[in-house]
């Protein structure tokens, strides 16, 4: 009784809109939805390991591969990328949402460990991606399908290539491009023709498009014979036998449709597995 005649008394001298404010203020902050933050999910993109270094696997970021925060046609873009799912993806034999998706990325390309698929942190990096909608026509770059040479491909690697990624492509001033911190083997990029076609239109970094198609697959053919990560469950990728002929390793629907197997490439053991030990 007291009390709530104590608070009533208080609130008549607060002017009439200021109690509105403070009411719709009240209401707004009340648990729930908070809204998507596109700048929050760039920054998260462009900084993965260090802002979610539970989920980080590698020292890679989105943005290594996805150049200019994606907007790089050349460097498989994201322009209208969340009008192009939910689709159907023969990797997975399934359909994939937007969010399944990414954490493929994360848990492939990043080795890290998968992200809640409805958590704030995919909520935001969708949220960003949401905002490259364009009508322009992305025009995919022309595909590097000839072999490589890996012999060739160190030579090339040397002058082209190690004064950033290092020597043994470990990483020096620009990330790892092999070993314990590059991507896992199960990532698009472990595939010998999607890595020459990165390379070929956008490496070396300050001179992209001038290696010959040929160096690049002879690079790619180099880079991808240096131990990386594994991907635990590779084998049941593709799972209709649909494998396209670069991956590296061989997979149980390749094996029941009788397709000649890839000769086994060296992995390292991974920092994170790649779902979370107690999904929901
Ligand atoms: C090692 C390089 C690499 C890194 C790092 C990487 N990706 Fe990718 N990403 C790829 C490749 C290769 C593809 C396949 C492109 C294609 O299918 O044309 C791809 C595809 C995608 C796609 C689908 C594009 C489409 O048009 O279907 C999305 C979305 C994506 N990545 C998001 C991410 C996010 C988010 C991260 C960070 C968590 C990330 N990627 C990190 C290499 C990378
Ligand atoms: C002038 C320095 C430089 C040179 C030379 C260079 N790169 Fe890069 N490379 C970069 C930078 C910078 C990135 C983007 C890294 C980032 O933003 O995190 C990158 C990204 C990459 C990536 C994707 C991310 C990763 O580490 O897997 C690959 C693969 C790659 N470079 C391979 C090569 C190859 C092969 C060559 C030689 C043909 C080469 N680069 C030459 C600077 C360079």
């Amino acid at each position: 009784m007291e009390v709530s005649c104590g608070v009533h008394s208080w609130i008549s001298f607060v002017p009439a809109a200021f109690t509105l404010a403070l009411t719709l203020g009240l209401t707004r902050a009340a648990p729930t939805a908070r809204a998507d933050d596109a700048t929050r999910g760039l920054a998260l993109l462009q900084h993965f390991p260090d802002s979610l270094p539970r989920n980080g696997g590698n020292t890679l970021r989105c943005t290594s591969c996805h150049l200019d925060d994606g907007r790089r046609e050349l460097a498989m873009p994201w322009v209208g990328v969340t009008t192009r799912y939910p689709k159907y993806r023969a990797r997975r034999g399934a359909i994939e949402t937007i969010e399944q998706r990414v954490n493929e990325c994360i848990t492939r390309s990043l080795a890290g460990r998968a992200l809640a698929e409805d958590g704030r942190d995919m909520r935001d990096m969708v949220s960003y991606l949401h905002t490259l909608q364009s009508t322009q026509v992305i025009v995919r770059p022309d595909s590097v399908r000839v072999d490589g040479d890996p012999g060739r491909g160190a030579g090339a690697y040397k002058t082209t290539c190690a004064r950033c990624h290092g020597p043994k492509a470990l990483g020096a001033l620009s990330p790892a491009v092999a070993g314990r911190h590059s991507f896992s083997i199960g990532a698009g990029m472990a595939r010998q023709r999607v890595l020459a076609t990165f390379i070929r239109w956008n490496m070396p970094h300050d001179m992209p498009g001038t290696l010959a198609v040929q160096d690049a697959a002879d690079i790619a053919a180099w880079v991808l014979r240096l131990p990386r990560p594994d991907h635990p469950g590779k084998e049941r990728d593709w799972p209709n036998g649909d494998v396209p002929i670069d991956v590296a390793y061989a997979t149980d629907g390749a094996g029941v449709r009788g397709l000649p197997l890839p000769a086994p490439r060296p992995l390292l053991r991974r920092m994170v597995a790649p779902t979370p030990p107690t999904s929901p």
